[in-house]
C-alpha cells in the first residue's frame, strides 16, 4: 500500500505469558519501523507449574501492563496523544489475559479520542515478515509456537487461507511436554534442544504420525507418546539416555515439518503459478536450529525464498500487533467498543477481511 498517511501505532499483547506493549510506525511509503518493542515474560512465574496457568497468567498482565506501556512510549520517545491508534490483541489466546489487553486498548482509546484496532494474534504472527523484510503478498507461512501450528497462505492483509494445522498438540507444547517427561524444566523447546546436542538421534525410531497422508496436517501426540513409553521401558534414564531420546524426538519433527514445507510448497507452487514462492515462518519453534536448517534446505531444493523474522519478533511481542494495526488501519479500518474478546478466532474466518462482518 503507498500513499497512505504516516501513523503511529501502539501495540498491545497479552494473549499468553507475555505481557507486551510496542511502539511502531508506518511511513507513507508502507515501510514499518519498530520504536520500541517491550517484553515481559511470565516464565518465571510459570515455571513451578510446569505450563501456564491461565489465572496467574491474567493476573501478571493487570500489574504489568501500565508500566510496559509506559516503559513502550518512554523508549520511543512518544507521548499518547502522538499516536494515531492502539492495536491490542483480541484473540486467540487465554481469555483473562486477552481482556486485560482490549479492555486497556478500549479505555485509552476512549479517553484519548484514538482509533482502536482489535488485531487477530495470528495475523500479528503472520504479517511480521512484511514489518522485518518487506515481503510482498502472497506467500506461506508456517507458524510453530507453544500454541499453535499452522500452514497459512497469506493473500493480503485480512485475506488468509489456512492449509493444515495440528488435530491435537501445537509443536512448541510437544517440545514442552517431552522436556517435562525427561525433566528438563520449561520453556521445553530450548532445553531440548541443548540436550539433544549430544545425543544419537538414531537410536530411537520414534513415528512419524499422519506423514503418510497427502493433507499437510500434524499430529505430535502420538509422538509424545511413544516418547513417554521408550522412557519408561529404559528408565532410570541416565543422561546419555535423555539426550539420545531428546535427539532422536527433535530428528522426528524435524522430519515432519520438513516434509509437510515441502509438500506445502508445492501445493504453493501449484495453486499460485505466477506468484514466487515464498515462506516465512514465525512462532517460538523458529528458533530451533535444526528445524531451521531443514526449512532452509526445503526451501532451497523447492526454489522458494525463506523468511525468517528475528526470534525476537518470532516470538510473542508487542510489536508484531502495533504493526497488523498499522495495516488494517491503512485500510480504513478501526474497530468499536462492542468488539470482544474470543479465547478462538481462526485466521480464515470471515470476519478478517478489513470491513467484514463481525463475527
Ligand atoms: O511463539 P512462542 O514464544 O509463544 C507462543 O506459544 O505463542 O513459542 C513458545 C514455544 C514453546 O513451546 C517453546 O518450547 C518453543 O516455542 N521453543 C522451541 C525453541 N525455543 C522455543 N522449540 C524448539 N526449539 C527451540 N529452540
Ligand atoms: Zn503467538
Amino acid at each position: 500500500m503507498t500513499g497512505q498517511a504516516p501513523a503511529i501505532i501502539l501495540g498491545i499483547e497479552t494473549s499468553c505469558d507475555e505481557t507486551a506493549a510496542a511502539i511502531v510506525t508506518r511511513d507513507e511509503s508502507g515501510r514499518g519501523r519498530i520504536r520500541s518493542n517491550v517484553v515481559r515474560s511470565q516464565i518465571d512465574e510459570h515455571a513451578a507449574f510446569g505450563g501456564v496457568v491461565p489465572e496467574l497468567a491474567a493476573r501478571a498482565h493487570v500489574e504489568w501492563l501500565d508500566h510496559i506501556i509506559a516503559q513502550a512510549m518512554d523508549e520511543a520517545g512518544i507521548c499518547l496523544d502522538d499516536i494515531d491508534a492502539v492495536a491490542a490483541t483480541a484473540g486467540p489466546g487465554l481469555i483473562g489475559g486477552v481482556l486485560v489487553g482490549l479492555t486497556t486498548a478500549k479505555a485509552l482509546t476512549a479517553s484519548l479520542g484514538k482509533t482502536l484496532i482489535a488485531v487477530n494474534h495470528l495475523e500479528g504472527h503472520a504479517l511480521t515478515a512484511r514489518l522485518t523484510d518487506g515481503v510482498e503478498f502472497p506467500y506461506l507461512m508456517l507458524l510453530v509456537s507453544g500454541g499453535h501450528s499452522q500452514f497459512v497462505l497469506v493473500r493480503g492483509v485480512g485475506h488468509y487461507e489456512r492449509w493444515g494445522g495440528t488435530i491435537d498438540d501445537a509443536l512448541g507444547e510437544a517440545f514442552d511436554k517431552v522436556a517435562k517427561l525427561l525433566s528438563l524444566g520449561h520453556p521445553g523447546g530450548p532445553a531440548v534442544e541443548q540436550a539433544a546436542k549430544v545425543g544419537d538421534a538414531r537410536r530411537f525410531k520414534f513415528p512419524r504420525p499422519l506423514l503418510r497422508e497427502a493433507r499437510l496436517d500434524f499430529s505430535f501426540s502420538g509422538l509424545k507418546t511413544a516418547v513417554r513409553l521408550q522412557a519408561e521401558a529404559i528408565a532410570p534414564l541416565t543422561d546419555k539416555d535423555v539426550a539420545d531420546i531428546a535427539a532422536s524426538f527433535q530428528a522426528a519433527v524435524t522430519e515432519i515439518v520438513a516434509t509437510r514445507s515441502r509438500q506445502a510448497l508445492e501445493r504453493f507452487r501449484t495453486d499460485l503459478p505466477e506468484a514466487m514462492p515464498q515462506l516465512v515462518v514465525a512462532g517460538g519453534v523458529a528458533a530451533n536450529r535444526k528445524i531451521a536448517a531443514a526449512l532452509a534446505e526445503v526451501a532451497e531444493e523447492m526454489g522458494a525464498k525463506l523468511v525468517v523474522p528475528p526470534i525476537a519478533l518470532c516470538t510473542d511481542n508487542g510489536a508484531m500487533v502495533a504493526w497488523a494495526g498499522a495495516e488494517r488501519l491503512a485500510l480504513g479500518a478501526a474497530d468499536g467498543f462492542e468488539v470482544v474478546a474470543r479465547p478462538r478466532w481462526p485466521l480464515d474466518s470471515p470476519d478478517m477481511k478489513v470491513g467484514g462482518d463481525a463475527a
